[in-house]
């Protein structure tokens, strides 16, 4: 079964209290470390951004349940790739809700994160995501 690495971007339905941002962690926690899934959720001003790895099978599945969540709209699907190895070994998910002043200190990452996560910037250098969301999740 290859190993599949995703990463899609979306839009809060509306701005998220940190208690909502925790139960979604909660779950997907719970969910992912059940069926061998790792990654990393990044929320910016009302934006997500997220990268899910594990089995094909898994993925898609784990995949359809967050298109159907209602907490968010917009999805964006910006790779899909057969991957080698795992970049988010050590995290079933990983979270982090970014300020200012992380864009601040990223200014490389400025263009994409002010775009709130914009498909058609991040699309123009798709490597700099799997840059950013590693950068991002090193806590
Ligand atoms: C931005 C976002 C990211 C999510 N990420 C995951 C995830 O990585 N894994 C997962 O199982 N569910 C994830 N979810 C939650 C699912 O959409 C769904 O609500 C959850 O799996 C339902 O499980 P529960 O009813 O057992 O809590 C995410 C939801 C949102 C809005």
């Amino acid at each position: 079964m290859p190993l599949v690495q995703l990463i899609y971007v979306s839009s809060a339905c509306k701005e998220l209290s940190d208690d909502e941002l925790d139960r979604i962690l909660e779950s997907s926690i719970r969910h992912n470390a059940q069926q061998g899934i790792t990654g990393v959720l990044l929320y910016l001003n009302g934006n997500f951004m997220q990268v899910i790895e594990g089995e094909e099978a898994a993925i898609d599945e784990t995949y359809s349940r967050i298109r159907d969540d209602e907490r968010h709209k917009g999805l964006f699907v910006l790779a899909r790739d057969v991957i080698p190895e795992r970049d988010f070994p050590g995290w079933s998910m990983g979270f982090r809700r970014l300020t200012k002043r992380d864009v601040e200190h990223h200014p490389a990452f400025a263009p994409f994160l002010l775009g709130g996560f914009d498909a058609a910037t991040i699309g123009a250098r798709p490597g700099a995501v799997t840059e950013m969301l590693r950068q991002f999740s090193r806590v």
